[in-house]
């Protein structure tokens, strides 16, 4: 059982680092698979514990899933229930992308409520309304989510925002309905694309993802296929970040550069060298940084789960920086441990305002959410003295070995067993 992570801090970052596959991919492409009448093989998935969550879902509703060196083999031909348990549903945001895919394999589906980090109320009424449009009845009771269909048939729907799990949702039920779908307003972050052409490669026929419109022509018979999953945004950003932090010079490989401009610009304007060649991302700092400010946005925008490490990589710019999040509305809480390191931040409201110091110094601190987690590596990475971050299951959960990475650069970080 691990306690905590261990940083001794004050190491330049140096060296060539492989990106794992994207987490958010991942979980809404494993849940899919099941919808293909023969087997599947995914590739490039990361080994993190909201994949693990994931199998042991599948494997509770009867699909056969071995998982091996980031190749998971997947029959869903064997799958006979649909109502995965509540201990392994409320572990994970993504658990409710099973909803759709059961609903369309049985007409009915009951799934209880996702879980995923605290950091906001991260309410469904987007992908209820975007099922009810194809014929679903829905409903929310004690805690369960009520699926069920006399029907699916194809239709418009109108996303009041981009939400990412409601895109998702509204997609992989307009697979199994009939006719054809218009999602108006979808999210377009690359880990959609990635599940529309991995249902592509299923024989679904999707196209616009990656815009605000989809079209999903539905009701074609799925089988299964071969598919490599993208790259990880968010753990690119978080190297590139942690590169930066430590006035480092890495070269970050197996990465897709286009996902990842709102960040580049970022960090160019704060005065860090950024290179980009094919798949490889090269950064390089002198750590004498400049202030910026930074407001969450969907993509193409700066990414919310990358405003959290950005945070502590501000700490120490010269100048005064904002971050607005404009996404989830409890996405600060993690400031107040980064202001046991010393870090001068005050909030007001959505916006934080940090006033760059020094340095930051080393404090006991706990992860209290995934990309939290990657905020207290960083800050952890950049201060002096030694780090203890606890709270380290938030971090297993989305980051696939990220101490043996971050050691491969020539960071001290470990992990430390309890007792
Ligand atoms: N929203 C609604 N109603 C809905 C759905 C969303 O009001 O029905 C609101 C949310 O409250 C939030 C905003 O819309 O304010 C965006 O939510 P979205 O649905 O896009 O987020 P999500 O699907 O719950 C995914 C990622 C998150 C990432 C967000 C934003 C997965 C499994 N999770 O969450 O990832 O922060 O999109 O990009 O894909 C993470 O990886 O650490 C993480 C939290």
């Amino acid at each position: 059982m691990i306690e905590k992570l261990r940083i001794q801090g004050g190491v330049r970052l140096k060296g060539e680092v492989a990106v794992s596959g994207g987490k958010n991919a991942a979980v809404a492409i494993i849940p899919a698979a099941l919808l293909a009448h023969s087997p599947c093989t995914i590739e490039n998935l990361p080994d993190i514990d909201d994949v693990h969550v994931l199998i042991d879902m599948l494997r509770w509703l009867g699909a056969g899933v071995e998982f091996q060196d980031g190749v998971m083999q997947i029959d869903p031909t064997t799958v006979d229930k649909y109502q995965p348990p509540y201990d392994l549903s409320s572990r994970m945001r993504a658990s409710y992308y099973l909803a759709p895919v059961l609903l369309g394999l049985f007409g009915c589906a009951e799934v209880p409520m996702p879980g995923g980090c605290d950091i906001g109320a991260r309410p469904i009424d987007q992908t209820i309304k975007g099922m009810t449009a194809l014929g679903a009845d829905v409903r929310v009771e004690r805690g369960v989510l009520y699926v069920s269909t006399m029907g699916l048939s194809g239709s418009e729907v109108y996303l009041d925002m981009p939400s990412v799990g409601a895109t998702v949702n509204t997609m992989l039920t307009a697979v199994s309905a009939r006719g054809n779908t218009i999602i108006y307003n979808g999210a377009k972050e690359p880990h959609i694309v990635d599940l529309a052409n991995f249902l592509n490669s299923m024989g679904a026929r999707i196209k616009g993802a990656g815009t605000d419109v989809i079209r999903v022509m539905g009701g074609r018979p799925l089988h299964g296929s071969n598919y490599a999953v993208i790259p990880d945004q968010i753990e690119t950003g978080t190297l590139m970040i942690a590169a930066a932090a430590t006035g480092g010079d890495v070269v970050i490989t197996g990465a897709i550069p286009t996902h990842m401009e709102a960040l580049s610009a970022k960090l160019l304007e704060m005065g860090v060298y950024v290179g980009e060649d094919d798949d490889r991302i090269h950064i390089r700092s002198d750590g004498n940084l400049r202030a910026v400010n930074i407001k969450t946005q969907v993509y193409p925008g700066f990414p919310t789960d990358l405003q959290q490490p950005m945070a502590a990589l501000l700490c120490t710019a010269n100048g005064s920086s904002t971050i607005t999040e404009t996404i989830f509305e409890n996405r600060f809480r993690y400031l107040e441990e980064l202001k046991r390191m010393g870090a001068d931040i005050r909030v007001f409201g959505r916006t934080a305002v940090v006033d760059g110091i020094d340095r930051l110094i080393a404090a006991p601190v706990t992860a209290t959410d995934l990309r939290a987690g990657a905020s207290m590596i960083v800050a952890g990475l950049m201060a002096e003295g030694i780090t203890d971050i606890y709270g380290v299951n938030y971090i297993l959960r989305g980051y696939d070995g990220i101490d043996r990475k971050l050691r491969s650069l020539g960071a001290k970080v470990e992990m430390v067993l309890r007792g």
